[in-house]
């Protein structure tokens, strides 16, 4: 068992070959911070790492002891009381008003496996072998309270599970107002934080900082996990580089607000909490009442940024994303949204559907505005059945026809918003989010509906119910189009509303679970006015998520770099659309926008009855490739070769490598063709040194008189020495046009040779 407890020096060690997580019961009932990191030997005795200085002037939670100072001694999951000064885990008010509050051991339990989280996506694992989890429960006998800190060590993973429960035995019960999912307090601070900030179509860039004294942080206060921040932060050492050094990564398994804050303190020590948003938050606990935070989850590597985001990876493929698709290759599809918006017909969504099953595309996408009456954003939303003035035969008639045509059907819905022009609101007005007596706040021209209640994601769910029940559905497009700005929930008194937010995303994962009870083989791509809610949390329940409304590759480059900082890359909702770019008006070939496509689910989402028929044949040759080659680009390891976020951009690589490392598929991006350009080498990863590779150049238009590249490679002259990208086309205009010019790409497939 890689849990081990020390009674003689209360230590608590969890390991396993790669980690080593240990802490102490200190001297005063509290739990203390001692290390996490790489693997250190399993021994009795760790109490060296409680370092105590003589510290006047401090609070003494013991007697007069100046050596025993909260403020100066790292914790485990630290409150408000007995001298820590620095910002606390959690806090709880209890009924006088007192903020002080004491937890203590009281015992400890270990068992295989892992828990769910009642309603609350989560880690899981198939068989109780993978994990074993520590419960610890504190207590304060005063307020005759108990909180339980649950830790689980996968085997083979470097990785520690961690979330808290609050119980009240109170009488007059006790109010969280804070509550974290963790605590980590690091002894240096020798680190950068690095995080993946943005907004709407730039998600996700990877930024990076010195740790400050004081605090620094990363948040949502939008209901959703957000543009802005996603809720990911990694500590790494200055010399971490993507191959090696070391990296701890923070990951919050949440949809809605969060905080990710480094707090560092005048001597040094670097305190994490991550967990649900203090602010708006208010948790009333009444007696024999609990509270579960949502999880986090820590990862340790000492193999660079590269392995932090694989053991990342990993762990959401084979412990996060569920169900019938969690292995299943995607499916190439086709969205409607860029080619028509609102304006469409059946006549026109069965002339697009046809054109793309030629091509060899599997899935047909109908995106906002098949419902209702609803031609443009002001109306519709809640009226969840079909627009007979657009489509005479239902969805069931449409899914019928496309199906025919040899598609899946797939369809957009918004289930948690609302339009105030919609047969939904006039019913029930009170089901929208705010305040009645006060201006409320449209986005977007549209209201949040109050998921925080029961009956309101009833209603809905027995909406949708029916059109999936009628219809062929084979996919979902879940959407969201706006922050959160003035949460109230109506007629439920003052002690619900610190409630409202997080009961809101508990309603919206219950959605969720029923949908994908009822419809098991329903393929669900979640989605935030592109990528504001792309979080751990929603792929616990859509394995797939849309990256951003960007579509331009250039900026895609980016985005996915950022995304495939932790999360998949089959859950990287991909496409590629017509130029010029909708967003940002470049124009890039064909070829540039699917080789960037291609490394996520792909898709295209343009009118493809306007391409012309060199064109038609391009998208043939792609969907041919992305096919083939799909299983080990979703499925594969993924290492990230250069940095588009480096000074100057304008070159990118990555590289994805079968298990066995038989194969692999590296793509190079540059963006400006630049005169005279110095010669370039990209080093490769992840593939086997002492294997010979077969390099082959792909591409979806080969002219007759060229030749592709291919050749014979070790691997290790692949890793050491590098592959050649070296730009020699300018000024040779003889050179076809597919290599020369802005926004080259060039894919290559590796393969062992025998
Ligand atoms: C925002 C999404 O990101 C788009 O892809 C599209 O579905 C629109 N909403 C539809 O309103």
């Amino acid at each position: 068992m890689p849990i081990k407890y020390y009674n003689k020096t209360n230590l608590f060690h969890m390991f396993n070959n790669e980690i080593s997580y240990l802490f102490t019961i200190l001297e005063n009932g509290q739990l203390g911070q001692l290390y996490f990191g790489k693997r250190v030997n399993d021994k009795e005795d760790y109490q060296y790492l409680s370092e105590r200085g003589h510290r006047d002037m401090q609070a003494c939670p013991i007697g007069d002891n100046p050596y025993f100072s909260l403020e100066h001694i790292r914790q485990e999951y630290p409150a408000y009381g007995n001298g820590d000064m620095r910002y606390p885990a959690y806090e709880i008010e209890t009924s006088d008003g007192s903020r002080i509050v004491n937890f203590t051991y009281k015992n400890h339990t270990v068992f295989a496996g892992k828990k769910e989280l009642t309603g609350l996506p989560a880690t899981y694992v198939e068989h109780d072998e993978e994990a074993v989890t520590l419960e610890i429960t504190l207590e304060d006998e005063l307020i005759n309270s108990t909180i339980v800190l649950s830790y689980t060590i996968y085997e083979e993973r470097p990785v520690i599970a961690r979330h808290a429960r609050f119980h009240c035995d109170n009488n007059q019960g006790i109010s969280l107002e804070t509550a974290m999912s963790m605590c980590l307090d690091l002894p240096d601070k020798e680190y950068n934080m690095l995080y993946l900030a943005g907004a709407w179509s730039r998600e996700r860039h990877v930024c990076e900082r010195n740790l400050e004294y004081g605090t620094q942080a990363i948040y949502s206060m939008r209901g959703c996990s957000s543009h802005q921040f996603n809720p990911y932060l990694v500590l790494k050492r200055k010399n971490t580089n993507e191959q090696a050094g070391e990296a701890i990564g923070f990951n919050f398994i949440y949809s809605g607000d969060f905080l990710g804050q480094i707090e560092v303190d005048n001597f040094n020590v670097v305190r994490i909490l991550m967990g649900i948003h203090p602010n708006e938050f208010r948790w009333k606990l009444n007696k024999g009442e609990s509270f579960t935070t949502p999880e986090v989850v820590m990862v340790y590597s000492d193999k660079g940024l590269g392995g932090l985001s694989l053991a990342y990876h990993n762990l959401f493929k084979d412990c996060l994303i569920r169900g019938y698709w969690k292995e299943k290759e995607r499916p190439v599809l086709i969205n409607n949204w860029e080619a028509t918006y609102f304006d469409f017909n059946e006549e026109k969504i069965l002339q697009l559907a046809k054109a793309a099953a030629e091509t060899g595309i599997e899935l047909f996408v109908l995106d906002d505005g098949w419902f209702g009456t609803r031609n443009d954003s002001t109306s519709s939303l809640g009226d969840w059945y079909p627009n007979l003035e657009k489509l005479p035969e239902g969805i069931t008639g449409l899914s019928r026809k496309i199906n025919d045509l040899g598609l899946k059907f797939g369809l957009w819905f918004e289930p948690e918003m609302v339009n105030e022009n919609s047969e939904l609101f006039q019913k029930h007005p009170e089901w929208v989010f705010g305040d009645r007596r006060r201006h409320l706040s449209k986005a977007r021209g549209q209201y949040v509906l109050d998921f925080s209640k029961e009956e309101v994601v009833e209603y809905v769910y027995q909406m949708i119910k029916k059109v999936l029940s009628e219809a062929s559905v084979s996919y979902i497009k879940w959407d969201l189009n706006r922050a959160f700005s003035e949460v109230f929930s109506n007629d439920r008194g003052k002690e619900y509303q610190g409630k409202a937010r997080h009961k809101y995303i508990l309603g919206t994962y219950s959605l969720y679970e029923r949908l994908r009870k009822d419809f098991p083989e329903i393929l669900f791509e979640s989605c935030a006015s592109g990528g504001a809610r792309f979080d751990a949390g929603m792929l616990y329940y859509a394995p797939q998520a849309w990256a951003s409304d960007n579509t331009d590759a250039v900026e895609r480059i980016k985005i996915q770099y950022g995304s495939s900082m932790v999360y998949p890359i089959c859950s990287i909702g991909s496409h590629v659309s017509a130029i010029p770019n909708e967003q940002v008006f470049r124009k890039e070939s064909l070829s540039m926008r699917a080789n960037v496509a291609c490394f996520g689910t792909f898709g295209y989402e343009l009118d493809i009855t306007k391409l012309q028929a060199d064109e038609i044949q391009v998208i043939k040759k792609q969907v041919q490739f992305m096919k083939k080659f799909r299983k080990l680009i979703q499925f594969g390891d993924f290492y990230r070769l250069r940095s588009p976020f480096e000074q100057d951009y304008n070159t990118a690589a990555w590289i994805v490598v079968s298990g066995d490392k038989k194969e692999a598929v590296f793509a190079y991006y540059r963006i400006l063709q630049r005169p005279e350009s110095s010669y370039d080498k990209i080093r490769l990863w992840g593939i086997d040194e002492e294997t010979e590779y077969l390099v082959e150049e792909i591409r979806d238009s080969v002219l007759e008189a060229e030749k592709l590249t291919s050749y014979k490679h070790y691997g290790s002259e692949l890793i050491h020495i590098g592959i050649s990208v070296s730009d020699y086309s300018s000024g040779m205009k003889h050179i076809a046009k597919e290599i020369q010019g802005d926004y080259l790409s060039r894919i290559y497939y590796l393969k062992a040779e025998k």
